[in-house]
């Protein structure tokens, strides 16, 4: 029950001497992290309450309207980690290309890229229903000392150093891991500090729940259609539950801690898919696995995927492993 009353900042402490990142620099990233939350967290608790709902007027590289909060979330995770002078590089969702930090005084020293989707869930904000942010930790591979090239973002999943996100729902959760499992802490927000409150989280191995944007079922691939029309067979242990939020860390939350599957299959429309590989499918892959749970895009494992573009987008099915290893079995089957 000790367990129950660390913080967040002790656990990093904890955890740092543990581990090899002896230099403290992740620790010192996720506690960045840590802060930049809380003040999205605060933005996103007023929303409703101030002026800061709608679009901004922006389209985003995906050819979306960012909301507002879209842009403060990333202003706010870019600045922290900016001038906390933490990371030699930075890639968003909300940015066309990735950013260099130069850092004056200690001369590009600094030996982690971040990959960012700073609000996901976006289309949640005004309705008043549960929001995220992503983050994805890795090694430079050019040398340090040198400007960030694409190559230092453009890595396998499986190269990640860390990863995590961050839930604004009933109550803010940061979840992360750093490849030893995973661990959510919940704010207090009343002394504005993070405890620990899910130590080792883990999939069930099966599930009941399948999430999946039902609406796009026409444009799904035949392996797709044929595994809802399981779900939802009257057969063993289903029908199954539907539950769909729109928002991938919620829904990845909700399935992470009851048992689930959550789809973003390619369609007609979209022969990839809508989510992103790189700052959404491989943080949330990574999580899955640490998690005891799977993370494919229907054939291939997502963390062995190479990445080719910094936006690009992939299938994205994750959750409970006999759930993900059910969906693959029937892409196979209707190749
Ligand atoms: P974002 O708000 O960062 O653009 O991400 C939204 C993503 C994901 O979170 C969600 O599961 C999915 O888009 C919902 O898409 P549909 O509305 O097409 O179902
Ligand atoms: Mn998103
Ligand atoms: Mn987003």
């Amino acid at each position: 029950m000790a367990n129950k009353k660390q913080t967040l900042g002790e656990f990093i402490i904890e955890n740092q001497a543990a581990f090899k990142y002896s230099s403290g620099e992740l620790s010192s990233l996720i506690n960045s992290i840590r802060l930049a939350a809380k003040v999205v967290n605060h933005e996103v608790n007023k929303a409703g309450l101030v002026d800061i709902i709608g679009a901004a007027g922006d389209v985003n590289i995906q050819g979306e309207d960012q909301q507002k909060l879209d842009v403060y979330a990333n202003e706010k995770f870019i600045q922290t980690l900016t001038n906390r002078n933490i990371v030699c590089g930075i890639a968003s969702e909300e940015e066309d290309d990735f950013i260099s930090i130069n850092s004056q005084d200690e001369n590009h020293q600094n030996k982690y890229v971040v990959l960012i989707d700073p609000l996901d869930g976006s289309s949640n904000i005004d309705v008043n229903v549960s929001v995220g942010t992503i983050f994805s930790i890795y090694r430079r591979v050019t040398p340090i000392g040198t400007p960030v090239t694409i190559e230092d973002f453009l890595q396998r999943g499986n190269q990640q150093v860390a990863a995590g996100y961050v839930v604004y729902g009933t109550s803010t959760m940061l979840v992360y891991t750093t490849g030893h499992g995973v661990n959510g802490f919940t704010l207090n927000p009343a002394i504005g500090t993070f405890y620990l409150s899910h130590p080792n989280m883990q999939f069930p191995e099966n599930g009941h729940i399948y999430s999946v944007n039902e609406g796009n079922y026409i444009h799904f691939p035949q392996g797709i259609k044929n595994y809802i029309k399981y779900c939802q067979k009257e057969e063993g242990d289903r029908p199954y539950t539907s539950r769909y939020i729109g928002s991938l860390v919620s829904d990845f939350h909700r399935n992470m801690i009851k048992g689930g599957v959550y789809l973003y299959p390619k369609s007609s429309l979209n022969s990839n898919g809508k989510l992103r590989l790189l700052y959404e499918c491989n943080p949330m892959a990574f999580l899955a696995e640490q998690a005891n749970g799977k993370a494919s895009d229907g054939f291939t494992r997502i963390l062995d995927i190479q990445p080719t573009e910094l936006h690009e987008r992939v299938p994205f099915v994750c959750g409970s492993k006999n759930m993900v290893e059910k969906v693959e079995e029937f892409m196979r089957d209707a190749q």
